[in-house]
């Protein structure tokens, strides 16, 4: 069985595909031991809670210095026994040692298709904001493995691909990109998973 740590900053809709997910048995060798969020008081956590899955916040805030972050984080991920760690809207930049530590056993949702509109200050809104300005015509996720040389840079496990549409708001494009985020991440957990024992 794979334990499965999933970071959180906002309102959780990947992490409920995730749970959903879950509760439908796509990954019957995993279970969601932990939610793990940078910000207190999301709604990401409030899905979590009423799955029944434990919470822990820790804030940049809270830990400014990476160093001290990275031993927080890495303190709850061991005692959780993480096998995998899943980043589902996590908004803050993971500190390098906890990349290095759960090499190849790490990985993130992105909502655009990599590697376009990825890296530094691409993110949430930001990113779709970014597709209609430089007026592609598709656009659509990426779940990649988060490696330690980059933000967004690691190895493409999944895409999937969505139209813009001629009128479309962020906001709009969001919506649709996040209805295909919500299928190939629990899919990519399944498959990262199937191998694992129970
Ligand atoms: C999702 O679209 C996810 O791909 C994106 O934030 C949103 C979180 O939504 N992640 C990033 O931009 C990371 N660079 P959610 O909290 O409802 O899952």
């Amino acid at each position: 069985m794979v334990n499965v740590a999933v970071l959180v900053s906002g309102g959780g809709t990947n992490l409920q595909a995730l749970i959903d997910a879950e509760h439908a048995g796509l990954f019957p060798n995993a279970r969601i031991v932990l939610v793990l969020s940078s910000r207190a008081g999301v709604k990401a956590l409030e899905r979590a809670e009423e799955a029944g899955i434990p919470t822990t916040v820790i804030a940049k805030d809270d830990y400014p210095e990476d160093e001290a972050r990275a031993d927080a984080i890495l303190a709850a991920l061991e005692g959780a026994g993480a096998g995998l760690v899943v980043l589902a809207g996590y908004m803050s930049i993971l500190p390098v040692r906890v990349c290095r530590a759960y090499a190849g056993r790490l990985i993130n949702i992105h909502p655009a298709l990599l590697p376009r509109h990825g890296g530094v200050g691409y993110y949430g809104l930001r990113v779709h904001k970014a597709v209609l300005e430089a007026g592609d015509a598709e656009s659509g996720a990426t779940v990649h493995f988060v490696d330690d040389r980059g933000v967004d840079s690691g190895e493409i496990i999944a895409q999937a691909r969505v139209p813009v549409l001629p009128d479309d708001t962020p906001e709009a494009l969001q919506a649709r990109v996040l209805e295909v985020e919500h299928r190939i991440f629990p899919e990519a957990v399944a498959r990262l998973t199937a191998k694992a024992t129970q």
